[in-house]
């Protein structure tokens, strides 16, 4: 295969909304194709660490957000995270993913010596994951050695974005300009969107999948919205859906159109088969996202007595397992479908070209 055809927003469309099994296993042999065509067999992991759970924000879907009470916080120490990159370094992994809230108790100092201290201990690539910080903040942080940064936009469409995230006073939530910022001053950008947010459109998600190819991002996430009975969006009888017909489900099937999608529109990018898509089919919903376009996985590896409180939403998977469990539950998956685990950091391919 030799490149490929650029779909348009009208092909996106009809894709999302494509219900025959016939059709929907070429688009997954395509996604496949060119995942393997374009980013290999490798299949990269990522150690996610949940290093505090403490949020300052209103995100009306999320199980964390500064109005749930019955969150029990924490954050943990720099000694307690140099030690689970220790053990991700164990694990054979090329990256660690440092993911919090958006937790301002979390200063530019403190996490800059985090990540200069695994910098200096380890042959990791560092991810931060912390939420819309200060370009102050963010370029500290590169200086002291940070990789990449991941911020899902959740969704294109501004009135809906601003529905579910309340902003912070006097201050302006411009997520894709955060993420230009971002790769201006070197980092790789992750981003991503929810599927399936009540009063999400079909047209919608096309214009995000259109803004990832925009953005040209170095990794994309995404996973089903699954609500959480402590928010706002938990309720179902009172959301505002869109009209019949144009709300977009929260489905298993609709999560691997996007992830196909995805695949075609941003060949080179490291696309993750999710934790949200692991949820919604605790069975074989990993190996699927990757045999229909992704070649990331996150393993967790925080230590079990924080995992279990960093509930984002319910029956969230991996929430009881150690380090160790997924470690060798994700290993087994990996194998299981003929693919083989990435070797060094899995920096972005993206990247490589874009520089050639
Ligand atoms: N359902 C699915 N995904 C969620 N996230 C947050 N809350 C939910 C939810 N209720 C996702 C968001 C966020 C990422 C860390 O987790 O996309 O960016
Ligand atoms: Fe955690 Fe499977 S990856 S239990």
């Amino acid at each position: 295969m030799n490149g490929v055809p650029r779909l348009t927003r009208g092909d996106i469309l009809r894709w999302l909304k494509e219900n025959d099994r016939v059709r929907l296993a070429q688009l997954w042999e395509w996604a496949d194709a060119v995942r393997h065509e374009f980013v290999g067999d490798e299949v990269h992991l990522r150690g996610l660490i949940e290093f505090s759970n403490y949020c300052s924000r209103q995100c009306a879907y999320c199980g964390l957000n500064a109005r749930n009470a019955d969150v029990a916080r924490y954050r943990m120490s720099a000694d307690e995270i140099l030690a689970c990159a220790h053990q991700a370094v164990g694990f054979g992994y090329g990256t660690v993913v440092l993911q919090s809230g958006e937790d301002y108790g979390i200063t530019r100092e403190w996490l800059g010596d985090v990540v200069r201290r695994i910098k200096a201990e380890t042959p990791l690539a560092v991810t931060l994951s912390v939420g819309e910080r200060t370009e102050g903040d963010l370029a500290y942080w590169k200086d002291c050695g940070a990789d990449r940064y991941l911020l899902r936009f959740e969704t294109s469409n501004r009135a809906l974005y601003d529905r579910i995230h309340p902003p912070r006073a006097g201050i302006y939530s411009d997520r894709p300009a955060l993420l230009r910022y971002l790769r201006s001053i070197g980092y790789e950008i992750g981003s991503g969107v929810m599927i399936g947010i009540p009063g999400q459109t079909y047209e919608d998600l096309a214009d995000d999948i259109e803004l990832f190819r925009e953005l040209d991002l170095d990794m994309i996430g995404v996973g089903p919205f699954l609500p959480h009975e402590k928010t706002p969006l938990g309720k179902e009888e009172e959301q505002l859906w869109a009209p019949l017909g144009e709300q977009v489900p929260n489905s298993e099937l609709m999560t691997y159109k996007v992830v196909a999608l995805t695949r075609l529109v941003c060949p080179y990018a490291n696309i993750p088969s999710t934790t949200a898509l692991a949820t919604v089919n605790t069975k074989n919903g990993r190996e699927l996202g990757l045999k229909r376009g992704a070649n990331i996985v996150m393993p967790n590896v925080t230590p079990p007595q924080y995992r279990e409180k960093y509930e984002i939403y319910p029956a969230k998977a991996c929430i009881r397992e150690t380090a160790g469990m997924c470690h060798q539950c994700m290993k087994h998956r990996i194998e299981s479908i003929g693919r083989q685990i990435g070797k060094g950091r899995g920096d972005s391919p993206n990247r490589t070209i874009r520089r050639d």
